[in-house]
């Protein structure tokens, strides 16, 4: 098939999170297995232009306010040679820190009109490349204007056979603007309501998305009910459940050529769960990379997220009611965080730093630190209020270190709670997110980790011996795929 994939972020040439590692993995996986895919995405500031290779002649964007001039870049994916990278370069949109926002606008004002530009400039990519793919694949808010074009515009030219598939990888965020930003789609103001975009008298890119794909997908099976509840579905819940018959949920893998103890090239030691004595060694070099005291006997639990609400962060660090001071006063464990986001939130970690010998934190973004924590730490703390998906369990599971999470989305798809009385399961889950559930859970674990050794061991096997890989999923979007050629282009 030919696949196209519309997305804000790919990694490596940008990520702010799981989503940037979901997009490339999945392109990846059907290049491997003979499609013929590319990626767009625009050419941030941070991407360095010397490194790909220009296309030919500039290249008009026909969006608000008149045509957009661009230039094209492409490159290949890094050892996927025949997966290749478009970067739209519009200099006055991308030309400057930040994917959506920064610190300072956290939501750029401008976002319609940068990713009118991305969106229109997928299917002005395939006429210039005389290449017209059978799905367009979008990607969250931020490429779902791509979907109302390819619907009510496109279709019309010569995308007629191209159906166009939106993926979920977060419904928190849907990208609301006020009306007037719908000037920045130079399209009809009919499609206003006609499309979807209206929201509160606002415009909602996520919205229109969802009214206009020929299929949805999100990125697990408890996700995919979760979102058409009005607990999980953040308003979008009723269009959702309107559209109940294309939506499915198709659980993310993971990139097993940078996730994988046996062969993880970031970290001080090696190991499977034949031996697993080995991961102390990355224990270890954790302990001392934190500033955390050397003790193979405490145990470690490790914290690598954004710091965003999403998290469940104020259940662990809000000053008075979050279960962190606590636990580390109280508990006889270590604690190693790695996050960047929320102010407040990275304030109360250097003062609960300053506060506990056991609590260490690194505030910024590392990605080797990231599979340190991975590799070193016994437990990995995952509260999340809702989680799509959720990829650092799945590391965790694979890195033989037992997840603590909270039953919800792609975390309750992908951990097996602990048998007390058999040691089966692969982590620690509890269902309400309260700071006590938090506390308790980590205690729970603390436990079994001093008294049920055998347990401890038996449920890192089962977790190692999981297979995460892309492929399976892989086929699931390919059926999902027909299926929305069928719904989208044999009317
Ligand atoms: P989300 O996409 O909601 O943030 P996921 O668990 O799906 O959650 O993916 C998060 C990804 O981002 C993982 O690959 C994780 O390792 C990475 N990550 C998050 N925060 C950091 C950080 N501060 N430093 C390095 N990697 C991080
Ligand atoms: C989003 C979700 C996360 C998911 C990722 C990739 O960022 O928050 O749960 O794993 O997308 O699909």
């Amino acid at each position: 098939m030919k696949i196209l994939m519309v997305s804000a972020e790919a990694v490596p040439f940008a990520k702010t999170g799981g989503l940037a590692d979901a997009v490339s993995a999945l392109a990846i996986t059907f290049a491997n297995m003979g499609h013929d895919v590319k990626i767009v995405i625009p050419r941030y500031y941070k991407i360095d232009r010397n490194k790909l290779t220009p296309l030919e002649g500039p290249m008009g964007i026909p969006v608000g306010g008149g045509e957009a001039w661009t230039q094209v870049f492409e490159t290949s994916m890094p050892d996927c040679e025949n997966l290749k990278v478009y970067f739209i370069d519009h200099e006055q949109s991308f030309g400057r820190d930040g994917v959506y926002g920064t610190p300072a606008e956290t939501d750029f004002h401008d976002n319609p009109y940068r990713f009118s530009i991305l969106c229109h400039g997928a299917f002005q990519l395939c006429r210039k490349l005389g290449w017209i793919p059978d799905i367009i694949h979008c990607h969250d808010w931020s490429a779902s204007p791509a979907l109302v074009f390819l619907k009510h515009i496109y279709r019309y030219q010569e995308f007629e056979n191209t159906a166009g598939v939106l993926t979920i990888h977060n419904l928190g965020y849907q990208g609301q603007y006020s009306k007037e930003n719908f000037a920045s789609f130079g399209i009809d103001w009919g499609l206003y309501y006609g499309a979807g975009f209206e929201h509160n008298g606002g415009i909602n890119l996520l919205q229109a998305g969802i009214s206009s794909a020929d299929m949805i997908t999100t990125v697990s099976p408890t996700y995919a009910n979760e979102i058409q509840t009005p607990e999980g579905g953040f308003g979008m819940d009723g269009l959702l459940r309107v559209r109940s018959d294309v939506v499915r949920g198709i659980l993310n893998g993971a990139d097993l050529r940078s996730w994988n103890p046996k062969t993880d090239k970031r970290l001080p030691k090696n190991y499977d769960f034949k031996t697993i004595k080995d991961k102390a060694v990355n224990k270890e070099a954790l302990q001392k990379n934190m500033g955390l005291e050397v003790n193979p006997d405490v145990p470690v639990f490790g914290i690598v997220t954004r710091l965003a609400d999403q998290k469940g962060i104020a259940e662990l660090f809000a000053p008075t009611y979050g279960c962190m001071y606590n636990m580390c006063n109280n508990l006889k464990i270590q604690v190693a965080v790695l996050g960047s986001g929320e102010a407040w939130c990275e304030n109360e970690i250097r003062t609960l730093e300053s506060k506990l010998p056991n609590f260490k934190a690194y505030i910024g973004y590392d990605e080797n630190l990231s599979h340190l924590i991975e590799a070193g730490s016994d437990f990995f703390i995952m509260p999340s209020r809702y989680e799509p998906c959720g990829l650092n369990q799945i590391y965790s599971l694979l890195y033989g270190t037992l997840p603590i999470v909270r039953r919800t989305g792609g975390l309750a798809d992908t951990v097996e709670n602990y048998n007390e009385a058999t040691g089966e399961g692969t982590g620690f889950m509890f269902d309400c997110l309260t700071p006590g559930a938090v506390y308790d859970t980590v205690g729970w674990a603390t436990y079994a980790y001093y008294n049920k050794k055998d347990h401890i061991k038996k449920m890192q096997k089962a977790g190692m011996s999981k297979t995460f890989t892309w492929d399976k999923s892989a086929e699931l979007y390919l059926e999902t795929y027909k299926e929305a050629i069928f719904r989208g282009c044999h009317k």
